[in-house]
C-alpha cells in the first residue's frame, strides 16, 4: 500500500522523475538491515556518550547554543512547539563518536582507524536497492507539504533564519551522463516548500545544475536528513575516481547502504526524512548570513532555489543537524578525518585547500578556520 501511495499517478505534477538512461537496478524484497541513525544513537548511548536533553529547548537559537556549549552528542527530546519530535546534534563531535559511526570499537587506536579506513576505501561496496524502507512510513504530497512540520533549528543569532540542511545529503544526477552525486550543501528554509541550496561553483551539484540549465530543464534533487552517518561522511568527501558516495559509504561502514527509488534518483531507504523536489533552472537567490565552519557569518548571493514536491519520513522522525562555527565542532572532526584520508576538497583555491588540509590533519581547528577566512569578506551586521 505504501508503495502504491508512493507511486500514485494522481499526485500533482512535479518534475519528470522517470529513470534516465534506462537505468533500473533490480530491487531486493528483503527489508533494510544496514545501520541507521537510530542504531547509531543506541551505540552512543551504550558507550555512555549520549546526553539526552530532557528540558524544553527552543528550535530558535536554543538547540544551537546547547550544541556549541557541549562536547557531547545531544538528543533533544523536548522541543518547543514540536511535541514528540527529537533532534540529534554533535553526533560526530569527537574521535570516539567517529569510531562508533564507522563500526570500530570505542577504544581502537586512531592510527588503526585511519589505516583500516584507507584499506576499506580501496574496494567499493555497491548499494543494495530495496523495494521499501522505513522512510516510506509517511508520504506527504505537495498539496499539504510543509517543511516547517519539523523542528528545523535557527542555529545562531548570526543566521537570518532556519537551516534545514546542515548535516544531510543533496542527491542528484548529471543530466548528461546519468552519474549520481551526493553532497552536503547548506540549505536555508525559505518557506513551507522552498529552500536555498548553497553549493560552491566547482561542486558536482553546481555542474549538474549548469548541465540541466543548458537543456532548459529543472534538476531533480532529493534531500535526505537523518541518513546513516557513513552516508553523510561520504557526501562530505571528494570521492576518489571510480567510486561514488554511496559506494564509499558502504566501503567505510563495511556494509552496503540501502536505497529506494525516488523518481530517477536513489535515496537512503532508512533515512529519517527525504524531501523530493527540483532546482529551478536559471534562478539564483541569496542564502545567509549563516555562521559557517570558519567561525564567521557569510552570505551566498547565488544559491540555487529548491522546490519540494513530495516528502517522506519515518514516524516520529529524528531531525539531524550540525551547529557550525565553533573550533572542533563535528563538521571540523569530519573535515579532519577526510583530510587524513585525502578526501577533502572544498572546490575553492588550491593553495588555500592545501594549507587548510595541513591544519585539518593536525586537528589545528582554529588555524584551519583562519585559513578558511583568508580572501573572503565577512558579512557585517547592519
Ligand atoms: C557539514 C558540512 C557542510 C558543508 N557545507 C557546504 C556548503 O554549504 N556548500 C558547499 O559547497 N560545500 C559544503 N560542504 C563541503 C562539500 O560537501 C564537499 O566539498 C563535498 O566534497 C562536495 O561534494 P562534491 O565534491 O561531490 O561536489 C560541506 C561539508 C560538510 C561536511
Amino acid at each position: 500500500m505504501k508503495e502504491l501511495l508512493w507511486q500514485s499517478k494522481s499526485e500533482p505534477p512535479g518534475p519528470d522523475l522517470r529513470p534516465v538512461n534506462g537505468f533500473a537496478p533490480p530491487e531486493d524484497e528483503e527489508p533494510c538491515k544496514s545501520p541507521d541513525l537510530r542504531a547509531f544513537i543506541q551505540k552512543l548511548e551504550d558507550a555512555g556518550r549520549l546526553l539526552r536533553v530532557k528540558e524544553t529547548v527552543d528550535w530558535k537559537l536554543g538547540i544551537g547554543r546547547w550544541s556549541r556549549a557541549r562536547r557531547k552528542p545531544l538528543l533533544f527530546e523536548k522541543i518547543k512547539s514540536y511535541p514528540g519530535q527529537q533532534v540529534l546534534t554533535n553526533g560526530l563531535v569527537d574521535l570516539t563518536c567517529l569510531r562508533l559511526a564507522l563500526g570500530f570499537e570505542a577504544a581502537t587506536p586512531w592510527k588503526e582507524v585511519i589505516a583500516e579506513a584507507r584499506e576499506r576505501m580501496e574496494t567499493a561496496v555497491h548499494p543494495r536497492m530495496v523495494r521499501t524502507g522505513p522512510v516510506l512510513d509517511n508520504v506527504v504530497p505537495a498539496s499539504v507539504l510543509d517543511l516547517l512540520q519539523f523542528p528545523v533549528p535557527q542555529w545562531s543569532d548570526y543566521d537570518t533564519c532556519r537551516y534545514l540542511g546542515t548535516w544531510h545529503l543533496n542527491i542528484s544526477k548529471d543530466p548528461e551522463t546519468g552519474q549520481r552525486n551526493a553532497g552536503v550543501y547548506r540549505m536555508q528554509l525559505l518557506g513551507a516548500k522552498r529552500a536555498t541550496i548553497s553549493a560552491s561553483k566547482g561542486s558536482d551539484l553546481a555542474r549538474h545544475v549548469v548541465n540541466a540549465e543548458a537543456r532548459g530543464t529543472e534538476l531533480p534533487v532529493a534531500v535526505a536528513i537523518g541518513a546513516p552517518e557513513a552516508m553523510v561522511i561520504a557526501a562530505g568527501a571528494a570521492c576518489p575516481a571510480g567510486i561514488d558516495e554511496f559506494e564509499l559509504a558502504g566501503a567505510l561502514q563495511q556494509k552496503a547502504v540501502e536505497l529506494i527509488r525516488c523518481g530517477n534518483l536513489e535515496v537512503p531507504a532508512n533515512a529519517e526524512i527525504v524531501v523530493e523536489g527540483f532546482i529551478h533552472p536559471g534562478v539564483r537567490v541569496e542564502d545567509g548570513p549563516y555562521l559557517d565552519y570558519d567561525g564567521r557569518p557569510n552570505t551566498n548571493p547565488k544559491a540555487f532555489l529548491f522546490e519540494a514536491t513530495r516528502l517522506m519520513h519515518r514516524s516520529q522522525p529524528i531531525f539531524r543537524g550540525c551547529a557550525t562555527g565553533r573550533p572542533g565542532a563535528e563538521d571540523h572532526q569530519l573535515f579532519a578525518f577526510l583530510a587524513q584520508l585525502n578526501l577533502l576538497d572544498f572546490h575553492g583555491s588550491r593553495i588555500k585547500q592545501r594549507f587548510q588540509n595541513f591544519f585539518w590533519r593536525r586537528r589545528a581547528f582554529r588555524t584551519a578556520q583562519m585559513v578558511g577566512r583568508m580572501g573572503s569578506e565577512p558579512h557585517r551586521r547592519k
